[in-house]
């Protein structure tokens, strides 16, 4: 399959490109387009066979279900079966933006999109080229993030070709997306408001709105299943081995500094994703490559490069990535969740 690139002004599409894009989805077939997290792969969210070649593009499992994304708090009134109070206020608050919101399915959408769970998770995504391109199609669409099942989520329209290309009919190009990290999934179907993934909308502000909010417990014990289907598989990983170190400034530094050492010595190549502050203290260092996150007092720029950054390492060849811990508060819960996952749990501390 030829797949089509279209650059799209990110503020204000050009009709005739949005109508190309919507009229591939109303056929069934499947468009990548920016959402201000991450790129998605849409497909039309009530035909089941449209769906399933998302599962096949991405080489997704098929337990793993999907985001219907909606460009009016309307038409959730019909994807779902009840909307709480609670949902009413988030969606007033949050929508559009990176919540998503999962509540009890009301049958109208096709098992493949909820992989037969009775739930369905939704979402109103805030980029004026998805919104355009859910009007323009006349139906919710269906999409995670538009990355080979278990990569790194794409950023940028060229993310998207790289892994993609040949395997989908099209991709809006709105140039880079703006969170970086995906949307936070919320499960207004318990007692509790839980956040089963961590994303662009935080802890903090969630429960400031709601007052009680817990997180899924399968998010930080290893014995416990997960209660979103995706946040048990291998995530978010270059082909690189990420290894987090953990420490006070100075023995982080060290510490990198000798692992650096140590993984040349032993013939490897080493790429380095550190925050201002250690590269300050750390000074010239020879590395395959390297890259300044900025300071780590500005969680939202690090969220913003950190999938774009784990590529470049790939790209440049480097066996080992050495990145930094963050404390878990605000975007930096986001940021953990995804370090922790790309590094498969491997932390080091100094
Ligand atoms: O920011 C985002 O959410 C991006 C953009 C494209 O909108 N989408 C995205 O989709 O990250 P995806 O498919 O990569 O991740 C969706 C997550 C998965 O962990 C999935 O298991 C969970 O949401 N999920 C979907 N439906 C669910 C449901 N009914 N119950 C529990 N978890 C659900
Ligand atoms: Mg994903």
């Amino acid at each position: 399959m030829k797949t089509a690139l279209w650059r799209v002004d990110a503020e204000n599409p050009a009709a005739d490109i949005i109508g190309s894009a919507a009229r591939i989805i109303t056929e069934g077939d499947l468009v990548a387009f920016p959402t201000e997290t991450v790129y998605g792969l849409g497909a039309n969210g009530l035909d089941a066979n449209a769906v399933q070649k998302i599962f096949l593009a991405k080489g997704r499992p098929a337990d793993n279900p999907l985001i219907l994304h909606i460009a009016s708090s309307a038409e959730l009134f019909q994807l779902v079966r009840t909307v709480p109070p609670q949902a009413l206020s988030l969606m007033k608050h949050f929508w559009p933006g990176p919540l998503t919101l999962v509540l009890p399915s009301s049958g109208l959408v096709p098992a493949e999109v909820t992989a037969g769970l009775a739930t369905v998770a939704v979402r109103m995504p805030q980029h004026p080229v998805a919104l355009a391109l859910i009007k323009k199609a006349g139906v919710p669409i269906a999409a995670p993030s538009a990355n080979r099942s278990g990569y790194p989520s794409p950023t940028t329209a060229q993310h998207v070709w790289d892994d993609l290309a040949g395997r989908i009919s099209a991709i809006l190009d709105g140039g880079p997306t703006g969170v970086g990290l995906e949307s936070t999934v919320l499960d207004l179907t318990g007692e509790i408001p839980m956040i089963l993934r961590p994303g662009g909308v935080t802890y903090e502000e969630l429960a400031q709105l709601l007052g009680e909010v817990k997180a899924d417990p399968g998010l930080t014990d290893a014995l416990t299943k997960p209660k979103a289907p995706g946040m048990k598989y291998t995530h978010y990983s270059p082909q690189a081995q990420v290894i987090l170190v953990k420490g006070t400034a100075e023995s982080l530094t060290r510490q990198i500094a000798e692992l650096c050492k140590d993984y040349h010595q032993q013939g490897l190549k080493v790429g380095l994703l550190l925050t201002k502050e250690t590269w300050r203290m750390l000074g010239p260092i020879s590395a395959a490559y390297q890259k300044n996150l900025g300071s780590r007092r500005q969680l939202q720029e690090i969220a913003r490069v950190i999938y774009s950054e784990l590529r470049a390492c790939d790209i440049a060849g480097v066996d080992i990535i050495l990145t930094e811990t963050y404390q878990e508060k605000g975007l930096g819960a986001a940021l953990m969740n995804r370090l922790l996952k790309a590094a498969g749990h491997k932390v080091i501390r100094a």
